[in-house]
């Protein structure tokens, strides 16, 4: 327990068990923005937010990558406030500037099923990238229903628990932790 964490009030709350504390997620965060800093060194990056939950990693992600690039934007809905994949995936929000000839890498806060970013890269992949790759800050291999799917980036790999924190929320809330943390039940949110 650090006395950073502690002025939070979600973190007296019982449903909260700490997965990766913000130092342990600064410096992940650190090393990938390292690689993608060597990696794309000639290139011509676009980093592509997935709203909301992918807001807090890409910030701090940009700001760990030490070379030009542009940011851009999608929201997709899938979860709906519920806790469960619905297999639903519907543009909410479109780029606002054209991706031919770019290099992309979508960025995702966690890959669950896959469904969402599966569905994201085969629309994106008709927009003439010059590539297309994907950076997630969690990756839960265990319910995956779409087996294929390449991650080129993970910040790091969790076992199949609903979590919160650091942009990912449960029905809107705890996306402001600076922590990522298990939700060990189910809450309502109030
Ligand atoms: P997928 O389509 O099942 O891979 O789900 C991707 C999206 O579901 C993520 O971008 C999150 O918004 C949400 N999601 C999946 N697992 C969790 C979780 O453990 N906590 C919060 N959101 C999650
Ligand atoms: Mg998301």
């Amino acid at each position: 327990m650090t006395t950073e964490t502690k002025k939070y009030t979600e973190f007296t709350n019982p449903n909260l068990e700490i997965l990766f504390t913000a130092e342990q997620i600064k410096e992940r965060v650190a090393q990938l923005g390292k690689q993608i800093t060597k990696d794309y060194a000639d290139k011509d990056l676009v980093l592509v937010g997935v709203l909301k939950g992918s807001c807090v990693f890409l910030s701090d992600l940009m700001r760990e990558i030490d070379l030009k690039l542009s940011i851009d934007f999608m929201a997709v809905s899938s979860y709906k406030d519920a806790q469960v994949s619905s297999g639903d995936v519907e543009i909410l929000k479109d780029l606002t500037h054209p991706i031919r000839g770019k290099d992309v890498i979508v960025v995702e806060d966690i890959v669950d099923t896959g469904l969402t970013l599966s569905h994201l890269l085969e629309l994106l992949k008709t927009r003439g990238a010059n590539s297309l790759k994907v950076a997630t800050l969690l990756d839960k291999p265990e319910p995956r229903v779409v087996k294929n799917l390449k991650i080129d980036y993970c910040g790091f790999q969790i076992p199949n628990k609903f979590v919160v924190g650091y942009g990912l929320d449960a029905a809107n809330r705890y996306r402001n932790l600076p922590f990522i943390a298990v939700l060990k039940e189910a809450q309502s949110a109030e």
